[in-house]
């Protein structure tokens, strides 16, 4: 189990049983799917992963996926009062309704399809080419080039983080056809650890366009859920960002990367409008329809706004250029 992470059922003083609605689905015999409620006495330190044994244990004939029971294969995440979790190592609560992650097929019960990532995966070539022959074993490494991205080496693949970025949910509702769609954050970790790998000389940058890495929002929802902490964000999507700068400098997404810190340079806050032309260039016309409605909501200004404090902003900026 990762150092990092603390498991407490601190809140439970193991008075009343845990109770769980979990969902109930076979789609080769069910039409609907249903929940079925679960009673079992606490024991002390439960995680979700030992309540479903019992479950298991007392004859009933639920599926559910596990393996190592600590952290480390990522096959066991369900989903818990809606927030995606690893059950051998979450606590239980209470209350609690266990539904098979979002966004994924269920085979049966809480276990999910995930041939649909494989493929994905797959696809980015997850495995390292070589520009020169390997060495043979052991290959030296020095610290500071595998230090940025140990942190994505902890990934268990456990889906936890695709199951909840905004993007894929809105993707999925709007159909996106499958050439414009974005991968997601679980797949671009698999992508980061290969694109800093000092041994691998693929242009990853090129996939990760593919991928449209644009479209992440930054939201965050991925960091706050990942199990073992991976740094989804800064050493995996940031940095791939970074790497398409250098890559593909005639990329939209660099373009708009250099637009957004030259503006935020000049004028210390972002303009809509400035970073659209700066970034589209004529294209932006195709926009107009659009700006025209930002203008008349008051979202797109004409004049440059004058802010307090800019010259301390123009420095941060500055600084923030300089340390990438
Ligand atoms: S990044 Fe974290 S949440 Fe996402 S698949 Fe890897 S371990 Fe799971
Ligand atoms: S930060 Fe990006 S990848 Fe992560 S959940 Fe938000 S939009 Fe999705
Ligand atoms: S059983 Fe392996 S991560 Fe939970």
């Amino acid at each position: 189990m990762p150092s990092q992470v603390t498991v407490s059922n601190g809140s439970i003083d193991g008075s009343r049983p845990i109770r769980a609605r979990i969902f109930r689905f076979d789609p080769t015999r069910d039409r609907e799917p249903r929940y079925e409620t679960f009673e079992l006495p606490y024991e002390k330190g439960m995680r979700i992963l030992c309540f479903l044994e019992r479950i298991r244990e007392q004859g009933s004939d639920l599926a559910f996926m596990s393996s190592c029971g600590m952290a480390k294969c990522g096959t066991c995440s369900v989903s818990m009062n809606g927030r995606p979790v690893l059950s051998c190592l979450e606590s239980v609560e209470e209350d609690m309704v266990i539904e098979p992650l979002a966004f994924f097929p269920v085979i049966r019960d809480l276990v999910i399809d995930r041939t649909g990532y494989n493929a994905t995966v797959t696809a980015l070539k997850p495995y390292l080419h070589r520009s020169e022959p390997y060495k043979g074993y052991p290959e030296k490494l020095r610290h500071h080039e595998m230090r940025d991205h140990a942190s994505l080496m902890e990934c268990v693949e456990c889906l936890c983080c695709q199951s909840i970025c905004p993007v894929l949910d809105l993707e999925r509702r709007e159909k996106t056809s499958s050439q414009t769609e974005f991968i997601g954050p679980a797949p671009l970790v698999q992508l980061a650890k290969l694109a800093f790998d000092p041994r691998d000389s693929l242009n990853r940058a090129a996939l990760a366009l593919r991928a449209m890495i644009e479209k992440c929002v930054s939201c965050y929802e991925c960091v706050h859920v990942c199990p073992v902490e991976v740094s989804i964000l800064e050493c995996a999507l940031d940095r791939m960002r970074e790497k398409i700068t250098i890559a593909e400098p005639d990329s939209i997404l660099a373009r708009h990367i250099a637009a957004f810190t030259d503006i935020l340079e000049d004028e210390g806050l972002v303009n809509p409008t400035a970073l659209i032309l700066k970034t589209k260039g004529l294209a932006a016309l195709g926009k107009l329809p659009l700006a025209i409605k930002m203008f008349r909501r008051g979202k797109v200004k004409l004049r440059k706004e004058r802010i307090p404090n800019i010259n301390r902003i123009r420095r941060l900026t500055t600084q923030w250029v300089r340390s990438r």
